[in-house]
């Protein structure tokens, strides 16, 4: 996700603002920029691409003078990567600028007000409002102003504003997403994360949400909504520059399963307006939903297992045939596909080679392609007919964790959109499903607040040779996904299987100590799960079970149970998931593995 930094006092500001983005690209990002008041104008120099680019334009940030600046990195939501669409944004009169990290999910409203008012808008993002809303409330005082702004706005924010008619000054404040404010000798900062800053000073304010700050380069003061000043501890940090580049996680990974409640929080809440799902960026008319005679889902990996869960939501809600299929044998199978064919193709990095293969061939039959893809403006995108983005913000760590549980959250919206269209299911059952879905990062919070079970479990089989994932339906589709976590950071080996299906071969290989993890949460599979559970048993496996909170009788038959959150049945693949990674992820430090880095993986497999 973006980066933010800001620097106010007697230095240079551009080299500082320069080193500070460079600490944050661990973040990810596709393009860069910063804002410096030179004493008589803001100026502002920005770019899409690397950081290296900007660098060389700044000439290392010597050919930008000024004492008080604004800097940032972006990933793209609203907007391909450009150098327009690049932040900082500022007003038409030049006198704000302003840089974003988060998601204003009213901004299209806000535009069209602003528009009515005569503001001209140059780019396509959601931030560029901030600017110009800002600037209209700008009576003199830019607390005032902000304050009056962040009233109008919906959504998630840190923002960093600078006036060209207060140079003495910076403000910010945040709404979750996260801003740190650095207190220095003579000189103030603010940050997206703490190693932007950490050279310069150890000293920090740990913002919460809706404080609003004044920075001056010998003062700082914080607000609450109502302009009351807060009172707030100085944190000291204690951590190592390399530790803190992860916020403090020890791992990416371990940091992005903890990001999944706002990744699906982001990925969901803008596409629920009262209560209706509202997915502006498919353009599918009625006649053309009513038309589709059959939907392929295409991926790869991880992104295939939550296809997986798609087709089951899909064929569930909508009653159209769903087959989920794996990108390279799709592409090489002369797939049966036509124009009432549609086509939903899954991937993070929208660059994987396969997937972006499967998508030429499928068009060139002639299927309506529409992507869920996280990385705006990639190859698969672009050559979509609709995106229905997953706003996960960038994963860095290798094995897919948010991206994942953003997929699944975009099957559930595209299956209640199509149901909903078709008349397969009434507003009322959507009603339900969605008040559930809401939820979820609530749920998702409350199994990561109760880790340590997971990790306990781990350690105590991290040893394993051979570990098996079993279950039915849904739970079959997330016990795939668990497996293949497994597998790609641990080393062990791992098969996720049918619940029904092992009795057909594969319980040959169950012996005495064979861990078999067992999900079962679909209560109307949950007695076949139960027998299952009896057979591996009756082999002596060691069985964990993974089942939704009050099922007590699953623990007269497996050795250890985790308990999910009671969610709608059609929504378990979002919970259940969450303990499968954590599994995997202690198992592999219990190992000694590199998590983030796991051997002969690349992070988006752009070569077949
Ligand atoms: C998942 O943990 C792996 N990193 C891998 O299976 C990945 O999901 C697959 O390569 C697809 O990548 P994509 O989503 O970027 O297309």
């Amino acid at each position: 996700m973006c980066g933010i930094v800001g620097y106010i006092g007697d230095r240079q500001a551009a080299p500082i603002l320069l080193e500070g983005l460079k600490k944050l690209e661990y973040r990810g990002y596709d393009s860069a920029g910063v804002a410096v008041y030179d004493g008589d104008k803001i100026n502002v120099v920005k770019t899409k691409g690397r950081l290296s680019i900007l660098e060389e334009k700044l000439k290392g940030g010597s050919n930008l003078s000024g004492t008080m600046g604004i800097g940032h990195t972006r990933w793209a939501t609203h907007g391909a990567p450009s150098d327009i669409n690049s932040h900082p944004h500022t007003s038409l009169s030049g006198n704000i600028a302003v840089v974003h990290n988060g998601i204003i999910e009213n901004y299209l409203k806000l535009r069209d007000d602003l528009a009515e008012k005569g503001y001209k808008f140059v780019s396509e993002t959601d931030t560029e409002v901030i600017a110009h809303l800002v600037d209209y409330y700008y009576k003199g005082d830019l607390v005032d102003a902000l304050i009056k702004a962040i009233n109008r706005i919906e959504g998630s924010y840190a923002l960093g504003i600078i006036c060209k008619e207060r140079p003495d000054e910076i403000v910010a404040v945040r709404k979750d997403s996260p801003l740190i404010v650095g207190l220095g000798d003579q000189e103030n900062f603010i940050a997206s994360d703490i190693p932007a800053i950490l050279e310069y000073t150890r000293n920090i304010y740990l913002l919460e949400d809706n404080e609003v700050v004044l920075l001056k380069k010998d003062d700082v003061k914080i607000y609450n909504l109502n302009k009351e000043e807060i009172k707030k501890e100085v944190f000291t940090v204690q951590w190592d520059v390399s530790a803190a580049e992860k916020g403090g996680y020890e791992h990416f990974m371990i940091k992005e399963i903890c990001e999944q409640p706002k990744a699906v929080r982001d990925t969901v809440f803008p596409r629920i307006k009262e209560g209706k799902i509202v997915l502006d960026d498919i353009k599918l008319t009625k006649e053309e939903i009513d038309d589709i005679k059959k939907i392929y889902i295409v991926a790869c990996g991880t992104a295939y297992y939550a296809g997986i869960v798609g087709k089951y939501i899909i064929e569930k809600l909508a009653r159209i045939p769903v087959e989920a299929d794996v990108a390279s044998e799709f592409r090489y199978r002369n797939p049966i596909v036509d124009e009432n064919t549609l086509v939903i193709i899954i991937s993070q990095s929208g660059e994987t080679a396969d997937t972006l293969a499967a998508l030429r061939e499928a068009r060139r039959k002639g299927a309506r392609v529409l992507s869920v893809v996280n990385v705006v403006g990639s190859s698969i995108a672009r050559e979509s007919d609709d995106v229905l983005y997953t706003w996960a913000g960038p994963e860095i760590a290798v094995a897919s964790t948010k991206a994942y549980s953003t997929q699944l959250n975009a099957m559930y919206l595209i299956a209640l959109h199509i149901a909903l269209i078709k008349g397969t299911i009434t507003q009322e059952e959507a009603d339900k499903v969605i008040e559930a879905l809401k939820q979820l990062p609530e749920k998702i919070q409350h199994i990561l607040d109760n880790k340590e079970k997971i990790q306990y479990f781990a350690s105590q089989y991290f040893r394993s040779k051979d570990i098996f994932f079993l279950g039915r339906g849904l739970d079959y589709a997330v016990a795939l996904e668990g497996s293949l976590k497994l597998k790609e950071i641990s080393y062990i080996h791992s098969e996720a299987y049918a619940a029904g299906e092992l009795k057909h071969g594969t319980i040959a290989l169950i012996e005495d100590g064979t861990l078999v993890v067992a999900v079962a949460t679909q209560e109307h599979l949950f007695e076949k799960m139960l027998s299952n559970i009896k057979e591996v048993k009756a082999r002596g496996a060691v069985v964990l079970a993974i089942a939704q909170e009050g099922n007590t009788e699953i623990e007269k038959e497996a050795d250890y149970v985790i308990y999910i959150p009671k969610t709608d049945p059609l929504l378990t693949s979002s919970l259940t998931v969450i303990p499968l990674q954590l599994f995997a992820y202690y198992v592999a430090v219990a190992k000694g593995c590199d998590v983030d880095k796991p051997r002969n993986l690349a992070k988006s497999v752009t070569v077949e």
